[in-house]
Protein backbone atom coordinates (compact mmCIF):
# COMPACT_ATOMS: atom_id res chain seq x y z
CA UNK A 1 0.00 0.00 0.00
CA UNK A 2 1.16 3.73 -0.85
CA UNK A 3 1.86 6.11 1.77
CA UNK A 4 -1.04 8.15 0.61
CA UNK A 5 -3.44 5.47 0.82
CA UNK A 6 -2.43 4.64 4.45
CA UNK A 7 -2.64 8.13 5.03
CA UNK A 8 -6.39 8.24 4.02
CA UNK A 9 -7.07 4.90 5.52
CA UNK A 10 -6.23 6.67 8.69
CA UNK A 11 -7.89 10.01 8.38
CA UNK A 12 -11.10 8.03 7.02
CA UNK A 13 -10.73 6.06 10.70
CA UNK A 14 -10.41 9.26 12.75
CA UNK A 15 -13.79 11.17 10.40
CA UNK A 16 -15.59 7.28 11.25
CA UNK A 17 -14.31 7.03 15.34
CA UNK A 18 -14.12 10.85 16.37
CA UNK A 19 -16.30 12.49 13.84
CA UNK A 20 -14.34 14.57 11.33
CA UNK A 21 -12.73 17.52 12.00
CA UNK A 22 -8.93 18.62 11.53
CA UNK A 23 -6.14 16.39 12.99
CA UNK A 24 -2.11 16.39 12.42
CA UNK A 25 -0.83 13.38 10.68
CA UNK A 26 2.46 11.89 12.14
CA UNK A 27 5.21 8.88 11.09
CA UNK A 28 7.85 6.96 13.09
CA UNK A 29 9.96 3.83 11.35
CA UNK A 30 10.28 0.66 12.41
CA UNK A 31 14.06 -0.84 11.93
CA UNK A 32 15.99 -3.51 11.16
CA UNK A 33 19.06 -4.25 12.64
CA UNK A 34 21.98 -5.49 10.33
CA UNK A 35 24.21 -6.91 13.18
CA UNK A 36 24.76 -6.58 16.63
CA UNK A 37 22.18 -8.58 18.30
CA UNK A 38 21.74 -8.38 22.13
CA UNK A 39 24.05 -6.76 22.67
CA UNK A 40 22.80 -3.33 23.12
CA UNK A 41 22.19 -4.02 27.17
CA UNK A 42 26.06 -5.25 27.12
CA UNK A 43 28.03 -2.06 26.60
CA UNK A 44 28.11 -3.18 22.73
CA UNK A 45 28.02 -1.62 19.47
CA UNK A 46 24.62 -2.52 17.56
CA UNK A 47 24.35 -1.09 13.72
CA UNK A 48 20.46 -0.90 13.17
CA UNK A 49 18.48 1.16 10.14
CA UNK A 50 15.37 2.41 10.25
CA UNK A 51 12.77 1.42 7.58
CA UNK A 52 10.26 3.33 5.30
CA UNK A 53 7.26 0.79 7.12
CA UNK A 54 6.24 1.80 10.28
CA UNK A 55 3.42 3.60 12.41
CA UNK A 56 1.47 6.37 11.38
CA UNK A 57 -1.38 8.41 13.42
CA UNK A 58 -3.88 11.08 13.01
CA UNK A 59 -4.16 13.19 16.20
CA UNK A 60 -5.99 16.02 17.83
CA UNK A 61 -5.49 17.84 20.99
CA UNK A 62 -8.70 17.79 23.43
CA UNK A 63 -10.12 20.59 25.64
CA UNK A 64 -10.29 18.58 28.87
CA UNK A 65 -8.09 15.64 30.20
CA UNK A 66 -9.21 12.31 28.51
CA UNK A 67 -7.30 10.54 26.29
CA UNK A 68 -8.77 8.36 23.24
CA UNK A 69 -7.03 5.36 21.54
CA UNK A 70 -8.04 3.77 18.27
CA UNK A 71 -5.79 1.35 15.96
CA UNK A 72 -6.69 0.41 12.65
CA UNK A 73 -4.49 -2.53 12.69
CA UNK A 74 -6.34 -3.62 16.04
CA UNK A 75 -9.94 -2.47 15.39
CA UNK A 76 -11.11 -5.20 18.04
CA UNK A 77 -9.66 -3.72 20.63
CA UNK A 78 -12.49 -0.85 19.77
CA UNK A 79 -11.65 2.46 21.20
CA UNK A 80 -9.90 2.59 24.24
CA UNK A 81 -10.03 5.47 27.00
CA UNK A 82 -7.59 6.88 29.43
CA UNK A 83 -6.91 10.25 30.78
CA UNK A 84 -3.41 11.96 31.87
CA UNK A 85 -4.59 11.65 35.26
CA UNK A 86 -4.55 7.43 35.04
CA UNK A 87 -1.57 7.44 33.49
CA UNK A 88 -1.16 3.30 35.05
CA UNK A 89 -0.22 0.21 32.98
CA UNK A 90 -3.90 -1.82 32.99
CA UNK A 91 -4.11 -5.11 30.95
CA UNK A 92 -7.16 -4.19 28.90
CA UNK A 93 -5.66 -1.57 27.93
CA UNK A 94 -3.77 -3.24 25.09
CA UNK A 95 -1.59 -1.83 22.54
CA UNK A 96 -2.80 1.45 24.34
CA UNK A 97 -0.14 1.02 26.97
CA UNK A 98 2.48 1.66 25.20
CA UNK A 99 1.01 5.57 24.17
CA UNK A 100 -0.03 5.89 27.99
CA UNK A 101 3.68 4.88 29.24
CA UNK A 102 5.65 7.12 26.83
CA UNK A 103 2.94 9.99 28.27
CA UNK A 104 4.30 8.65 31.24
CA UNK A 105 7.82 8.89 30.55
CA UNK A 106 7.74 12.44 29.19
CA UNK A 107 6.00 13.14 32.66
CA UNK A 108 8.71 11.76 34.65
CA UNK A 109 11.10 14.39 33.14
CA UNK A 110 9.26 17.17 33.50
CA UNK A 111 7.18 17.19 30.07
CA UNK A 112 3.46 17.73 31.42
CA UNK A 113 1.01 17.78 28.48
CA UNK A 114 -2.03 20.20 29.77
CA UNK A 115 -4.59 18.54 27.80
CA UNK A 116 -5.37 15.19 26.33
CA UNK A 117 -5.86 13.95 22.62
CA UNK A 118 -7.90 12.19 20.48
CA UNK A 119 -5.70 9.38 18.43
CA UNK A 120 -5.49 6.72 15.52
CA UNK A 121 -2.54 5.17 14.49
CA UNK A 122 -2.03 2.11 11.88
CA UNK A 123 0.80 0.19 10.94
CA UNK A 124 2.86 -0.69 7.92
CA UNK A 125 5.35 -3.46 9.70
CA UNK A 126 4.09 -6.90 9.99
CA UNK A 127 2.84 -7.56 13.32
CA UNK A 128 5.10 -9.33 15.66
CA UNK A 129 7.61 -9.11 13.19
CA UNK A 130 10.36 -8.56 15.62
CA UNK A 131 10.46 -5.13 13.41
CA UNK A 132 9.99 -2.65 16.40
CA UNK A 133 6.48 -2.00 15.82
CA UNK A 134 6.39 -1.14 19.41
CA UNK A 135 9.29 1.40 19.75
CA UNK A 136 7.62 2.74 16.37
CA UNK A 137 4.77 3.14 18.31
CA UNK A 138 6.78 5.21 21.22
CA UNK A 139 8.88 7.30 19.37
CA UNK A 140 5.63 8.45 17.32
CA UNK A 141 3.60 9.12 20.73
CA UNK A 142 7.16 11.36 21.77
CA UNK A 143 7.15 12.79 18.43
CA UNK A 144 3.05 13.63 18.86
CA UNK A 145 4.14 15.33 22.07
CA UNK A 146 6.92 17.07 21.33
CA UNK A 147 5.19 18.69 18.44
CA UNK A 148 1.85 19.33 19.78
CA UNK A 149 3.01 20.60 23.30
CA UNK A 150 6.00 22.49 22.20
CA UNK A 151 8.25 20.25 23.93
CA UNK A 152 12.22 21.46 24.04
CA UNK A 153 13.51 18.03 23.46
CA UNK A 154 15.53 16.24 21.19
CA UNK A 155 15.37 12.85 19.30
CA UNK A 156 18.14 10.99 21.46
CA UNK A 157 16.10 11.68 24.35
CA UNK A 158 12.50 10.71 22.45
CA UNK A 159 14.39 7.23 22.29
CA UNK A 160 15.49 7.31 25.91
CA UNK A 161 12.02 8.19 27.21
CA UNK A 162 10.78 5.87 24.70
CA UNK A 163 13.24 2.72 26.30
CA UNK A 164 11.53 4.06 29.71
CA UNK A 165 8.50 3.84 29.30
CA UNK A 166 8.74 0.03 27.82
CA UNK A 167 11.23 -1.04 30.76
CA UNK A 168 9.23 0.72 33.56
CA UNK A 169 5.81 0.95 32.43
CA UNK A 170 5.33 -2.44 29.79
CA UNK A 171 7.94 -4.42 31.69
CA UNK A 172 10.19 -5.53 28.94
CA UNK A 173 13.62 -5.07 29.89
CA UNK A 174 15.17 -3.88 26.57
CA UNK A 175 18.18 -1.91 25.08
CA UNK A 176 18.36 1.35 23.13
CA UNK A 177 18.91 -0.11 20.15
CA UNK A 178 15.70 -0.10 18.60
CA UNK A 179 13.69 3.49 20.05
CA UNK A 180 17.23 4.76 18.80
CA UNK A 181 17.17 3.39 15.62
CA UNK A 182 13.60 4.56 14.89
CA UNK A 183 14.40 8.25 16.47
CA UNK A 184 17.42 8.62 14.54
CA UNK A 185 17.09 7.21 11.34
CA UNK A 186 18.55 8.46 7.86
CA UNK A 187 17.46 8.23 4.77
CA UNK A 188 19.85 4.95 3.05
CA UNK A 189 21.89 4.92 6.54
CA UNK A 190 22.65 2.45 9.19
CA UNK A 191 23.62 3.95 12.79
CA UNK A 192 26.78 2.63 14.06
CA UNK A 193 25.65 2.72 17.43
CA UNK A 194 27.54 2.46 20.49
CA UNK A 195 25.58 1.73 23.24
CA UNK A 196 27.85 2.08 26.32
CA UNK A 197 27.91 6.16 25.21
CA UNK A 198 25.09 6.51 22.57
CA UNK A 199 28.12 7.96 19.92
CA UNK A 200 27.10 7.66 17.19
CA UNK A 201 27.96 7.49 13.49
CA UNK A 202 25.92 7.58 10.13
CA UNK A 203 27.29 4.58 7.66
CA UNK A 204 26.01 4.72 4.14
CA UNK A 205 24.46 1.46 3.11
CA UNK A 206 25.03 0.98 -0.36
CA UNK A 207 24.87 -2.47 -1.58
CA UNK A 208 25.46 -1.56 -4.98
CA UNK A 209 24.14 -4.60 -7.24
CA UNK A 210 22.47 -5.72 -3.99
CA UNK A 211 19.01 -5.42 -2.05
CA UNK A 212 18.02 -5.77 1.76
CA UNK A 213 15.44 -8.20 1.88
CA UNK A 214 13.94 -9.10 5.02
CA UNK A 215 11.81 -12.45 5.69
CA UNK A 216 9.21 -13.37 8.20
CA UNK A 217 9.06 -16.81 9.67
CA UNK A 218 5.39 -15.68 10.69
CA UNK A 219 5.90 -17.94 13.50
CA UNK A 220 4.04 -16.62 16.42
CA UNK A 221 6.24 -16.55 19.14
CA UNK A 222 5.45 -16.59 22.87
CA UNK A 223 7.32 -15.41 25.61
CA UNK A 224 8.97 -13.24 24.15
CA UNK A 225 9.52 -10.54 26.93
CA UNK A 226 10.00 -13.26 29.71
CA UNK A 227 12.62 -15.17 27.60
CA UNK A 228 14.67 -11.60 26.72
CA UNK A 229 14.36 -10.77 30.16
CA UNK A 230 16.08 -14.02 31.18
CA UNK A 231 18.44 -13.39 28.47
CA UNK A 232 19.51 -10.18 29.97
CA UNK A 233 19.98 -11.90 33.88
CA UNK A 234 22.21 -14.65 32.47
CA UNK A 235 24.91 -12.03 31.02
CA UNK A 236 24.71 -9.63 34.09
CA UNK A 237 25.30 -13.10 35.93
CA UNK A 238 28.34 -13.78 33.76
CA UNK A 239 29.51 -10.03 34.05
CA UNK A 240 29.53 -10.66 38.24
CA UNK A 241 31.55 -13.74 37.83
CA UNK A 242 34.12 -11.91 35.35
CA UNK A 243 34.62 -8.93 37.81
CA UNK A 244 35.82 -10.69 40.07
CA UNK A 245 38.94 -11.07 37.85
CA UNK A 246 38.29 -8.30 35.15
CA UNK A 247 37.48 -4.62 35.80
CA UNK A 248 34.98 -4.11 33.37
CA UNK A 249 31.61 -2.55 33.49
CA UNK A 250 29.91 -4.46 30.45
CA UNK A 251 30.92 -7.76 28.39
CA UNK A 252 31.29 -5.89 25.38
CA UNK A 253 34.48 -4.37 26.62
CA UNK A 254 36.58 -7.62 26.89
CA UNK A 255 37.70 -8.99 23.40
CA UNK A 256 37.26 -12.72 22.42
CA UNK A 257 40.63 -13.52 23.27
CA UNK A 258 40.82 -11.84 26.52
CA UNK A 259 37.16 -13.53 27.13
CA UNK A 260 38.86 -17.23 26.12
CA UNK A 261 41.55 -16.51 29.11
CA UNK A 262 39.37 -15.57 31.81
CA UNK A 263 35.79 -17.33 30.84
CA UNK A 264 36.15 -20.50 33.14
CA UNK A 265 35.28 -18.18 36.19
CA UNK A 266 31.90 -18.20 35.16
CA UNK A 267 30.54 -20.59 37.12
CA UNK A 268 26.95 -21.11 34.96
CA UNK A 269 27.57 -23.15 31.30
CA UNK A 270 24.39 -20.97 29.90
CA UNK A 271 25.57 -18.03 31.03
CA UNK A 272 29.00 -18.44 29.61
CA UNK A 273 27.58 -19.18 26.00
CA UNK A 274 25.71 -16.12 26.35
CA UNK A 275 28.69 -13.76 27.12
CA UNK A 276 30.60 -15.55 24.80
CA UNK A 277 27.84 -14.48 22.04
CA UNK A 278 28.10 -10.87 23.35
CA UNK A 279 31.66 -10.92 23.03
CA UNK A 280 32.02 -12.30 20.01
CA UNK A 281 29.33 -10.64 18.59
CA UNK A 282 30.47 -7.20 19.51
CA UNK A 283 34.10 -8.31 17.27
CA UNK A 284 32.25 -9.12 14.38
CA UNK A 285 29.85 -5.94 14.53
CA UNK A 286 33.21 -3.68 14.75
CA UNK A 287 34.81 -5.60 12.00
CA UNK A 288 31.35 -5.74 10.11
CA UNK A 289 30.94 -1.62 9.82
CA UNK A 290 35.05 -1.59 9.01
CA UNK A 291 34.38 -3.88 5.70
CA UNK A 292 31.22 -2.18 4.97
CA UNK A 293 32.91 1.24 5.10
CA UNK A 294 35.66 -0.58 2.47
CA UNK A 295 33.24 -1.76 0.00
CA UNK A 296 33.58 -5.41 0.98
CA UNK A 297 30.21 -6.30 1.39
CA UNK A 298 31.09 -10.47 0.39
CA UNK A 299 33.10 -9.59 3.85
CA UNK A 300 30.05 -7.95 5.66
CA UNK A 301 27.79 -10.97 4.69
CA UNK A 302 29.98 -13.57 6.77
CA UNK A 303 29.78 -11.81 9.02
CA UNK A 304 26.10 -11.24 9.58
CA UNK A 305 26.18 -15.08 8.99
CA UNK A 306 28.57 -15.65 12.31
CA UNK A 307 26.27 -13.91 13.99
CA UNK A 308 23.15 -16.25 13.34
CA UNK A 309 25.30 -19.33 14.38
CA UNK A 310 26.41 -17.61 17.48
CA UNK A 311 22.59 -16.23 18.38
CA UNK A 312 21.53 -19.99 17.36
CA UNK A 313 24.04 -21.60 18.80
CA UNK A 314 25.24 -19.49 21.95
CA UNK A 315 22.85 -17.26 22.66
CA UNK A 316 19.75 -19.45 21.68
CA UNK A 317 17.34 -16.98 20.57
CA UNK A 318 16.86 -17.85 16.91
CA UNK A 319 14.29 -21.01 16.75
CA UNK A 320 13.88 -23.59 14.20
CA UNK A 321 12.28 -21.65 11.66
CA UNK A 322 14.32 -18.93 11.98
CA UNK A 323 17.12 -21.39 11.51
CA UNK A 324 15.46 -23.02 8.01
CA UNK A 325 15.42 -19.55 6.78
CA UNK A 326 18.92 -18.82 7.22
CA UNK A 327 20.37 -21.98 6.15
CA UNK A 328 17.88 -21.92 3.11
CA UNK A 329 19.34 -18.31 2.56
CA UNK A 330 22.95 -19.20 2.51
CA UNK A 331 22.66 -22.04 0.41
CA UNK A 332 21.49 -19.66 -2.61
CA UNK A 333 24.55 -18.39 -4.97
CA UNK A 334 24.03 -14.80 -4.48
CA UNK A 335 22.97 -14.31 -0.58
CA UNK A 336 25.74 -12.88 0.30
CA UNK A 337 24.93 -12.86 4.20
CA UNK A 338 21.70 -13.93 6.48
CA UNK A 339 20.80 -13.74 9.87
CA UNK A 340 17.92 -13.61 12.44
CA UNK A 341 17.32 -10.04 13.27
CA UNK A 342 15.70 -8.64 16.10
CA UNK A 343 15.13 -9.80 19.85
CA UNK A 344 13.90 -13.41 18.62
CA UNK A 345 12.18 -16.42 19.46
CA UNK A 346 10.34 -16.00 15.68
CA UNK A 347 10.51 -12.63 13.70
CA UNK A 348 13.12 -12.23 10.70
CA UNK A 349 15.78 -13.04 8.98
CA UNK A 350 17.57 -9.89 6.92
CA UNK A 351 19.61 -11.21 4.00
CA UNK A 352 21.29 -9.57 1.75
CA UNK A 353 20.74 -10.54 -1.70
CA UNK A 354 22.53 -9.79 -5.61
CA UNK A 355 19.85 -8.42 -7.33
CA UNK A 356 20.18 -11.07 -10.34
CA UNK A 357 19.06 -13.68 -7.40
CA UNK A 358 16.14 -12.08 -5.73
CA UNK A 359 13.34 -13.59 -7.67
CA UNK A 360 15.25 -17.65 -7.23
CA UNK A 361 15.58 -16.51 -3.47
CA UNK A 362 12.54 -15.80 -2.93
CA UNK A 363 10.83 -18.61 -4.56
CA UNK A 364 13.57 -21.14 -3.35
CA UNK A 365 13.33 -20.36 0.31
CA UNK A 366 9.68 -19.90 -0.02
CA UNK A 367 9.11 -23.07 -1.42
CA UNK A 368 11.79 -24.74 0.79
CA UNK A 369 10.81 -23.43 4.01
CA UNK A 370 6.97 -24.26 3.65
CA UNK A 371 8.02 -27.84 3.25
CA UNK A 372 10.23 -27.99 6.60
CA UNK A 373 7.73 -26.19 8.28
CA UNK A 374 4.39 -25.94 6.86
CA UNK A 375 4.45 -22.14 7.44
CA UNK A 376 4.48 -19.21 4.97
CA UNK A 377 7.12 -16.65 4.58
CA UNK A 378 6.75 -13.35 3.77
CA UNK A 379 9.40 -11.93 1.99
CA UNK A 380 9.63 -7.76 2.17
CA UNK A 381 12.22 -5.74 -0.16
CA UNK A 382 13.23 -3.23 1.77
CA UNK A 383 14.27 0.71 2.07
CA UNK A 384 16.12 1.91 4.33
CA UNK A 385 14.42 5.23 5.78
CA UNK A 386 14.56 8.69 7.89
CA UNK A 387 13.41 8.80 11.57
CA UNK A 388 10.11 10.20 12.56
CA UNK A 389 8.04 13.32 10.63
CA UNK A 390 4.98 14.99 10.59
CA UNK A 391 3.03 15.21 6.99
C1 LIG B 1 14.87 -6.28 21.10
C2 LIG B 1 15.20 -5.17 22.10
C3 LIG B 1 16.49 -4.44 21.74
C4 LIG B 1 17.62 -5.40 21.46
C5 LIG B 1 17.18 -6.50 20.51
C6 LIG B 1 18.23 -7.57 20.33
O1 LIG B 1 14.54 -5.73 19.86
O2 LIG B 1 14.14 -4.25 22.18
O3 LIG B 1 16.82 -3.52 22.76
O4 LIG B 1 18.15 -5.93 22.65
O5 LIG B 1 15.98 -7.14 20.96
O6 LIG B 1 19.35 -7.06 19.71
Amino acid sequence: MSEAQVILELKEAFDRVYGGGDCRIFFAPGRVNLIGEHIDYNGGHVFPCALTLGTYAAVRKRDDRKLRFFSVSFPEAGVIESSLDDLIYKEEDNWANYVKGVIWAFEEHGFKADCGFDFVCVGTIPNKSGLSSSASLEVLTGQILISLYSFGTDQVKNALYGQYAENRFVGMNCGIMDQFASAMGKKDSAIFLNTATLDYQYAPVELGDAKLVIVNSNKPHELTTSAYNDRRRECEEALEDLQKVRDIKALCELTPEEFEKVKDVIRNDVCLRRARHAVTEEARTVKAVQLLDNGDLEGFGKLMNGSHVSLRDDFETSCFETDVLAEEAWAIPGVLGARITGGGFGGCTVNIVKDSAVDNFIETVGKHYTDRTGLTASFYVVSVGGGPREI
